[in-house]
């Protein structure tokens, strides 16, 4: 292989900056000399800044505090062990240029600490992890070695601990283009320490807690770096902490501002010290996986591309503190804050959010800036005493949404707010940059709550997961193992059959009954289900029904209509007929032609009792609570209109056996889109406990709700643990027969809708795609924000360079079929289809506007 040709002076410099974890194996050091040899191939010059060895910082730490020499001499044998025996593996001569900075380890290790005063002799000793890593790192690269503290210089601040000074100081870094061109005479490839720099006298000094990083952002200042990577073992920011959400986002681009406030808020992949000094130079700031080179990181720059806004991440901090200061006969007393305040700076303690009314103002105290004791607190709260009554509230959690534009997203966060208004929020703060939404609640519920406000958000369009210029994959996508290749949607081998279709006439709904026998067939796979019916308001073409009833479904019907198209369609398959609300005919004319007629509440059997004499019914109960992709479907608790009360149970049984009418079957649906499968087994074992109360019972219909993924990153029902559950419960009361009716699981998958496109409009910054299809084609998006997923089939597999909103002919601002989505640019004509459109689709389209209904066809 050929030597690239030297570089200029004014080559760009990209610094790289390795962790503990990537310099402690020959592995990882192949991966940076590769990562290096890269960048310069690039046609830059190359600074590598690394860490010392895993665990070695707190190795130095422990030895610092340790008096007996021989002890600490113990400690250094370990520590020229781990090292040698890296040394070896990447090949180095044994005496090699690492071995001069053991030897200076072991003088000073040798000393008092008193020799030099104990705080600069643990810098001097803390910082040999550094030393040591780089040394062996620049024999292994053939890198240039360079001492950091010949280059970053500390700065004492006004009122800093002279500890703060030696063990976490501050630097101040300009672009400088002399350092620049001093290192560029060193070499093409440098290599030097993260954490350490020098302060005004020369001695040496550390950087904190995420001090590499910080080395690495001032070295990429100083030398106006082309960009500063920061690799680690994770492939970048997420839009929560991938530890608790596994389905956090990779958030693809981030503005300074936004990235400073995610890694403020809670983050810990970033250090908040380090994006400070590449602000002004506008230093772009990567974070790469170093285990995984290949995968897209988090790229930090002057501007993101942003078509709308959206939340970028949900962080939380847990160990906060509130101060809660009361007034006391002082309402709007001039100088009051002024007091207060005074009293925080006297304790040193630093306040970050601020909730204030006339007579009381409520702060907060983070402990990760504050070094919180109780005694600090005792003493602040003592001296507070004497202007206000004081209450201090913890231990809490701060819940912070960032994204820039918070303001402009108040709309999306309903269910969110929702969510936290089931819990005690102590204090609701807003930043003035527009940038940060602070929630604080109780520590001990913030684990619990951090998934599921996420998910909110997510489900809102509040978290613009769709445009993936923003967003990339989850995180269970990228680390968790893979699950089971999805096989390809049927239509994907039907497009010119689709194309033609649509030729015909659009808007059009197309149903492929395979789908819908080999979804049936998945479904009476499941031993432990006795009888299954097709909940039948999700789609009630005929041919759907006669093709279930030929798998052997059975037909849920809910009103008159449908209970026709279920006779007509399929007479001989069994039938369940179960209303609501529904008027005393509908029950009567259904009771006369003999069918099984389930009840949800005391009015029929307390006013039309005659009726139900000498009858078989059904109950239908609500168990508490419901569930569901969103709260429009959830068919269970106090605010839904479903079902028999748990307390009504005694005087409806009562009231059944006066009138003779005999109770053979005990349902419960509690809502719809679940991909939860431990929620039927838990409420089949409730029924089932419920059921032996009531002697004349034969069934338990645990109802349908089977849900499909809607969005990337959501895992499939996973049916065989299903039937696992409700055997296990089966085995448990063998003397009920047990039914289900799901609808979307058998049709959705089966069913698309097919547009044209209408117009195309740019409005602002957003692109609208018109199709002829609208809200009164497929109603869900508008009223539920469910997530169709959207291809334009006669572009497709064409280079996704738009990002539209897809939109309806309706006069109405939420006829939107889906927002931000990446597709091929599109013209006037091209045909758009739907996916998941079976369920729920035309059985709820209108004739709203007068623009008629879709033509629905089936394809064998
Ligand atoms: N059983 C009863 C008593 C029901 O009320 C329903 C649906 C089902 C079974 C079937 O649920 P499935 O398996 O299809 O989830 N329009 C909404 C769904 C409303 C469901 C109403 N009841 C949507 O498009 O998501």
């Amino acid at each position: 292989m050929s030597e690239p040709l030297p570089l200029p002076v004014s080559a760009p410099w990209i610094v790289l900056k390795f962790g503990g974890t990537s310099v402690s194996t020959t592995a990882r050091w192949k991966t940076i000399r590769d990562l290096a040899a890269a960048r310069r191939a690039e046609g830059a010059r190359v600074l590598v800044v690394v860490s010392a060895l895993s665990g070695m910082t707190d190795t130095l730490k422990g030895v610092c505090a340790e008096l007996d020499v021989t002890q600490r001499l113990a400690v250094w044998a370990r520590i020229e062990s781990r090292h040698a025996a890296l040394a070896a593996a990447l090949g180095l001569a044994p005496e090699a240029a690492w071995r001069t900075q053991l030897q200076s380890l072991h003088a000073l290790l040798t000393q008092a600490a008193s020799a030099q005063g104990a705080l600069p002799w643990q810098a001097a000793v803390m910082a040999h992890g550094e030393l040591l890593s780089s040394a062996l790192g620049a024999d292994f690269l053939g890198a240039h070695w360079l001492d950091a503290r010949g280059v970053l210089h500390a700065h004492a601040q006004p009122n800093q601990s002279e500890r703060v000074q030696r063990l976490s100081a501050t630097l101040e870094t300009a672009p400088d283009a002399a350092v620049a061109a001093a290192l560029a005479q060193r070499g093409e490839v440098l290599i030097t320490q993260g954490f350490i720099a020098r302060d005004a006298a020369g001695a040496t000094v550390l950087l904190g807690r995420g001090g590499s990083d910080t080395s690495a952002a001032h070295f990429g200042a100083l030398l106006r770096a082309a960009r500063v990577e920061i690799w680690t073992d994770v492939a970048g920011m997420f839009s929560a902490n991938p530890r608790q959400v596994a389905d956090a986002r990779l958030l693809r681009q981030l503005d300074y501002e936004e990235a400073q406030e995610i890694a403020t808020t809670g983050a810990k992949v970033l250090h908040p010290r380090c994006l400070a000094p590449l602000r002004a130079p506008r230093v772009p700031l990567w974070i790469k996986d170093t285990e995984r080179p290949a995968l897209d990181g988090t790229v930090i720059g002057a501007e993101a591309v942003s078509a709308s806004p959206s939340v970028k991440a949900l962080s939380m901090r847990k160990g906060i503190t509130l101060v809660a200061m009361e007034s006391i006969g002082m309402w709007q007393q001039v100088g009051f804050l002024a007091d207060v305040f005074a009293q925080f700076k006297r304790h040193g303690l630093s306040v970050d959010l601020i909730g204030s009314a006339e007579t009381n103002v409520t702060v907060s105290l983070d402990s990760t800036e504050n070094l919180l004791d109780s005694d600090a607190l005792a003493a602040l709260a003592a001296d507070l005493a004497r202007v206000c009554r004081v209450k201090v509230i913890a231990p809490c959690a701060a819940i912070t949404l960032v994204g820039r534009g918070m303001r402009s997203m108040l709309h999306r966060l309903e269910g969110l707010l929702a969510e936290l208004g089931s819990q005690r929020v102590h204090l609701i703060s807003q930043s003035s940059n527009n940038l940060n939404l602070t929630f604080v609640v109780d520590e001990a519920v913030a684990d619990a709550l951090l998934p599921r406000l996420h998910a909110l958000l997510l489900h809102s369009g509040a978290l613009r997961a769709d445009d993936v210029a923003l967003f990339g994959p989850s995180w269970q996508a990228l680390y968790a193992p893979a699950p089971a290749a999805q096989p390809a949607p049927w239509w994907r081998g039907a497009r010119a059959r689709l194309l033609d279709a649509a030729a015909r006439a659009t808007p059009r709904y197309i149903y492929h009954l395979p789908t819908v026998r080999a979804r049936a067939r998945a479904l009476r796979a499941l031993g432990a289900v006795d009888r299954w019916h097709y909940a039948l308001k999700a789609n009630p073409h005929p041919a759907l029904l006669s093709a279930l009833d030929a798998e052997g479904f059975g037909l849920e019907c809910v009103a008159p209509g449908e209970l026709d198209a279920a006779r007509a369609a399929a007479p001989r398959a069994p039938r369940l007929f179960t209303p609501n609300f529904a008027p005393r005919a509908d029950y009567a004319a259904a009771l006369d032609a003999g069918e099984l007629v389930t009840l949800d509440a005391l009015h029929p059997l307390q006013q039309w009792g005659a009726l139900f004499a000498a009858r078989e019914i059904g109950l239908r109960v609500d168990l508490g609570s419901g569930v569901g992709h969103h709260e429009k479907v959830r068919t269970g608790g106090s605010a839904s209109k479903f079902g028999l009360p748990l307390t009504d149970l005694a005087e409806f049984l009562a009231l059944a056996r006066r009138i003779g009418a005999r109770v053979v079957l005990l349902h419960a649906h509690l809502g719809s889109g679940v991909l939860d499968a431990t929620h039927w087994p838990g409420v089949y074992a409730q029924l089932a406990s419920l059921g032996e109360r009531i002697g004349t019972l034969r069934a338990l219909n645990i109802g349908g709700g089977l849900g499909l993924p809607q969005r990337a990153g959501e895992q499939p029902l996973d049916l065989a643990a299903l039937d696992a559950g409700l055997g296990e419960i089966k085995r448990a009361y063998p003397q009920f027969e047990l039914w289900m009716e799901p609808g979307r699981f058998l049709v959705a998958e089966a069913g698309v809708l097919l547009a044209r496109v209408t117009q195309l409009k740019s409005k602002d910054a957003r692109a609208y795609l018109g199709v002829d299809a609208g809200m009164h084609t497929l109603l869900r998006p508008a009223l539920y924000g469910a997530r169709h997923g959207i291809v334009n089939l006669t572009r497709l597999g064409a280079p996704a360079d738009a990002l539209y909103q897809i939109v309806g002919p309706i006069c109405e601002s939420g006829d939107v079929l889906g927002n931000d989505r990446r597709m091929p640019v599109a013209q006037e004509g091209d045909v758009v289809l739907i996916e998941h459109a079976g369920a729920y689709g035309a059985a709820m389209a209108s004739n709203y506007n007068l623009r008629g209904l879709p033509v629905e066809e089936v394809f064998e």
